[in-house]
């Protein structure tokens, strides 16, 4: 069964297409970051209308590399959010247009739904049920995956995601959009214990919910007080802001293994690409007996294949969107209650 997956929720255009929920026969990105660079941010009328322009050469692409007709699609899956509205809706409207041309069938995809099954495309998947940690520029949650599409939410961030922390401290350290990768590469050759800052609700009391606005706060500060660093000093601000960032991931990611009992853990969306987490994650994991899953980096950060890979499961459970399919900006992830 070959799914065409489109995403469209931000600021990649991406189509792809899938067989079998498994093996990967095209994944084409188009990257609007220089786009949005000289804004310091996605701007989404901007994002909207480059989508606009990009989705038919990207899908053209897609099906030109995998060799794939249009005949031999077997299904359609669109992110249907949550993400900016008028980005989703293109990636939404091509499908609904291709479903309804060729008589395929529909399926509406979360966009977490879909960072999390980025894994599912890796040699060895993580076993059901998992945890995950969601770390992308718009969302933070550590969440129980019980089955493809059955996911619950333990815990999320109150206010900035993790991503957007790294991408608003580049920012503030003028370093471009977005920032995460930049910050990722210059802390490298960092001492991550050269300035103290603080780790947002790391406490277990804190539950599994996150908070990385007073981190962002902090950093704005030590700016303010001494200017932006240049050379080293720069690199050891870079290594101790991501420090902090990973210390919190890493701390609650464990604890919440522990409690839940379990002992497969996978990391998703664009933060996961981030090598000192990554690391940290492996380390913590060793040390406590967990499995740690993690998409490779490109497709950490936003891409169709993910989309395609957890729409065949939907589609595969005879799931069908009807042409009244729509765009959701909001669209929380089944939550429950916070452990103390
Ligand atoms: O999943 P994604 O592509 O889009 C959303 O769904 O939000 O995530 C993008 C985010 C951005 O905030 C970007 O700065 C961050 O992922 N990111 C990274 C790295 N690569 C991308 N953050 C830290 N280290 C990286 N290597
Ligand atoms: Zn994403």
């Amino acid at each position: 069964m070959i799914v065409l997956g489109l995403e469209s929720s931000c600021d990649e255009t991406a189509a792809a297409l899938v067989e079998d929920g498994r093996r990967v026969l095209a994944d084409v990105v188009a990257s609007q970051h220089e786009v949005h660079a000289r804004y310091g941010g996605v701007v989404p009328e901007l994002a909207s209308r480059a989508h606009v322009v990009n989705v038919v050469p990207v899908l053209r692409t897609a099906l030109e590399r995998a060799g794939v007709g249009l005949d031999q699609i077997d299904g359609v899956a669109v992110t249907c959010g949550p993400g900016l509205i008028g980005a989703l809706l293109v990636a939404v409207q091509t499908g609904k247009a291709l479903a309804w041309a060729r008589g395929l069938p529909l399926v509406g995809v979360h966009h977490l739904e879909g960072h999390l099954a980025a894994v599912y495309l890796e040699p060895e998947p993580p076993p059901m049920p998992h945890l995950a940690l969601i770390v992308s520029g718009g969302h933070t949650a550590l969440a129980r995956v019980e089955d493809h599409g059955q996911v619950v939410e333990l815990g999320r961030t109150r206010d900035d995601a993790a991503g957007e922390a790294f991408d608003k401290g580049a920012k503030l350290l003028g370093l471009g959009y977005p920032g995460g990768a930049v910050i990722d590469r210059l802390a490298r050759t960092g001492d991550p214990r050269a300035v103290e800052l603080p780790r947002g609700m790391i406490a277990r009391s804190a539950g599994d919910d996150f908070s990385f606005s007073g981190l962002k706060t902090a950093l704005l500060h030590h700016v303010r007080a001494r200017g932006v660093p240049e050379g080293q000093a720069l690199a050891d601000l870079c290594a101790s802001y991501q420090a902090a960032i990973v210390d919190v991931l890493v701390a609650k990611t464990r604890r919440a293994a522990r409690r839940e009992g379990l002992d497969h853990v996978q990391v998703c969306g664009g933060v996961a690409a981030n090598g000192a987490l990554r690391a940290a994650l492996r380390a913590a994991g060793a040390e406590d007996g967990l499995t740690v899953h993690v998409p490779p980096p490109a497709r950490c950060t936003d891409n169709a294949a993910m989309i395609a890979a957890a729409g065949y499961h939907r589609l595969r459970r005879g799931e069908r969107a009807g042409l009244d399919l729509n765009a959701t900006a909001t669209l929380p992830l089944p939550r429950r209650s916070a452990h103390a």
